[in-house]
């Protein structure tokens, strides 16, 4: 009987319990029920995620149980991600703004900001990035606050995903530094170049995607898929980025599962698929230099799909 549920301790644990026995999937923000519940009690009681564990003794009052409660039926019957319902979600150590307007932040590509995109910056200058296709906002809004001294476009062709964006922009005081730009990839770009850019674009398959759990379907589709194989955006950025970096530049861009049909219809082009914490995550780094070289057979690959 959820009567008994007292504590904030007991409605985590209670939580945790039912995302477990409903086999739920945990693809969003965590990858486990306990992580998940803890999120979905403390973001809902406007408590941190760092709460020190005496407060989890702290009693909840009838309204706090009911309106979570529902919650988490809600998170159980409609499958809808615990960002999406308390409405926010931790990317880099800072909060953000979280909705169906854009994908829930998840991009390994936070463990690069964090620490400071070494190897990778040690011996680059940057005074200006580009987070292509950024949704939320998350990955270029991070940038800017983890470097003061940077100045960030952040690009998304969703003017759903770029309000979303611009709260978060609002919401993290970023506004003198971090520029949202409505933009189909570089087109509204013109003239415009970065001594970065990164992206996680959409790269999931079409295969992928019908078999992708119930969570994933709260979700806007432009923000996954990308073609039968998942590259056609990918492609368009290899095609298109050396036009927009400084001489020095460097691309880093997130491609998932699909790293090896992109290794194998490009096979010549060197891509440095970076190494985090918990081993490869799709990710890969080019030299401007490196697409310049490529360009042939980036085009020609680009062409053949009619792109
Ligand atoms: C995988 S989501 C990534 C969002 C965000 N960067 C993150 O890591 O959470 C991809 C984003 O690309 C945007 N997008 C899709 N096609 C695009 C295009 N042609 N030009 C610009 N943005 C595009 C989608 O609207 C979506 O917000």
């Amino acid at each position: 009987m959820t009567a008994e549920l007292a504590s904030i301790i007991d409605f985590i644990r209670y939580a945790a319990s039912r995302f477990s026995a409903a086999g739920l999937t945990f693809g969003h923000s965590h990858d486990n029920p306990i992580d998940e519940a803890t999120h979905l009690v403390l973001a809902s009681l406007h408590l941190p995620p760092d709460l020190p564990p005496a407060y989890g003794a702290g009693r909840l009052t009838q309204d706090e149980r009911s309106r979570i409660l529902a919650l988490i039926e809600r998170r159980i019957g409609e499958r809808v991600p615990v960002s999406y319902l308390v409405g926010e979600t931790w990317f880099a150590g800072l909060k953000f703004k979280s909705d169906r307007r854009a994908l829930v932040p998840r991009s390994p590509i936070a463990e690069l900001i964090e620490g400071g995109f070494s190897p990778w910056l040690d011996e680059r200058e940057v005074s200006r990035a580009l987070d292509l296709c950024t949704g939320s906002g998350c990955i270029g809004i991070a940038m800017a606050e983890y470097n003061p001294s940077w100045t960030v476009d952040i690009v998304d062709i969703s003017d759903d995903a770029l309000s979303l964006a611009r709260e978060n922009i609002a919401f993290q005081h970023v506004e003198q530094r971090v520029r949202p730009v409505k933009s189909n990839l570089f087109e509204a770009l013109e003239g415009q170049c970065y001594d970065l850019i990164v992206s996680n674009p959409p790269y999931v398959t079409e295969d992928e995607y019908a078999a992708l759990p119930g969570e994933y379907a709260h979700e806007p589709k432009l923000g996954l898929t990308s073609g039968e194989d998942g590259l056609d955006i990918c492609l368009q950025i290899l095609d298109q980025a050396a036009d927009h970096l400084n001489d020095d530049g460097l691309l880093i861009v997130e491609v998932g599962e699909s790293e090896h049909a992109l290794a194998a219809l490009l096979p010549t082009v060197p891509f440095v698929w970076i190494e985090f914490k918990v081993g490869l995550m799709g990710i890969f780094a080019l030299e401007r230099r490196d697409l310049i070289e490529h360009s042939g057979a980036i085009r020609a690959a680009a062409k053949a799909r009619g792109l």
